[in-house]
């Protein structure tokens, strides 16, 4: 006779303040097609990066919550202000007592990982959010990995709105693009290496690369995002049985739907249905 499963097993949830993740989703959908996905945008309280701690926190364990009562058993956290807010304290408080067979992973861990062998000066600039600067989350993870390279951190705080407002290649986008990278390579000169650390960030990545000086690498973290889960998958068999395989992925929004659909396709090769939720 057949044994039943004691779980049931259910697709990898991904989860962003707003569309950013979506270009983590992309690449993890590119290295492990096979699996199904639920994406999870809070579109209607982005942005996140200029929101306290408490509140981040608050906001991301309500959306992990409903991944999980929608049958995920692993959630990305496809956000580096929530992977720097509130990754921890979910981690550490909140899944003994949800279950402790399910697993939140993050994204800077995994970009902290590839950066030592992308730096040649081991000076290295990291753009991202006011809340992922000030948590100070990038330098504490490099440093744990590599204790010798400088990481210096310069918040950007319009550059969520140009992507969200679809403005990211318009000529205004340029000035504020152009600012926040001459500030940071004024802060440290040896910068040979910077990492978008916010993962609404690729989308301006044309725009980005045309005001970097030549030599400096631009480090955009979905495919390190996605060989980390590939790799995550591999040693981790008991989660592996846990996620379902027939290469599907759904999507769900906290704002309008058909507002969703029109502004995904920056970020999607594809049509999408997308279905609206509420999170408390
Ligand atoms: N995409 C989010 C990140 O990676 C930031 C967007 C926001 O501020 O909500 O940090």
């Amino acid at each position: 006779m057949k044994q039943s499963l004691p779980y049931q097993p259910g697709p990898i949830g991904v989860f962003d303040s707003g569309y950013g993740g979506l270009t983590i989703l992309s690449k993890i959908r590119e290295a492990l097609p096979e699996y199904d996905y639920i994406y999870l945008g809070d579109n209607a309280r982005t942005p996140y990066g200029t929101r306290s701690f408490e509140i981040v926190y608050e906001f991301t364990l309500q959306a992990v919550n409903k991944l999980f009562e929608m049958g995920c058993h692993l959630v990305i956290l496809a956000c580096n202000t929530a992977s720097a807010k509130a990754l921890r304290t979910i981690q550490m408080n909140d899944l003994p007592n949800i279950d402790p067979d399910r697993r939140v992973l993050g994204v800077i861990r995994p970009t902290a990982e590839c950066i030592g062998s992308m730096t040649q000066t081991r000076h290295v600039g990291i753009l991202a959010t006011a809340g992922t600067i000030k948590s100070e989350s990038y330098p504490l993870e490099v440093h744990k990995l590599f204790e010798d390279i400088k990481v210096s951190g310069e918040a950007c705080p319009m550059w969520v709105p140009l992507v969200e407002n679809n403005e990211a290649n318009g000529e205004g986008a340029d000035f504020f693009i152009r600012k926040y990278i001459d500030n940071l390579l004024a802060k440290d000169r040896q910068i040979d290496t910077l990492v978008l650390g916010c993962t609404h960030y690729p989308i301006l990545l044309p725009k980005i690369q045309k005001f970097i000086p030549q030599g400096v690498k631009v480090v955009a973290q979905g495919e390190y995002v996605a060989t980390s889960l590939k790799d995550y998958l591999h040693r981790h068999p008991e989660m592996d049985m846990k996620c379902t395989r027939e290469g599907k992925c759904r999507f769900y929004t906290t704002e309008a739907e058909d507002k969703f659909i029109e502004s995904a396709s920056m970020f999607l090769n594809e049509n999408i249905t997308v279905q609206r939720i509420t999170l408390e």
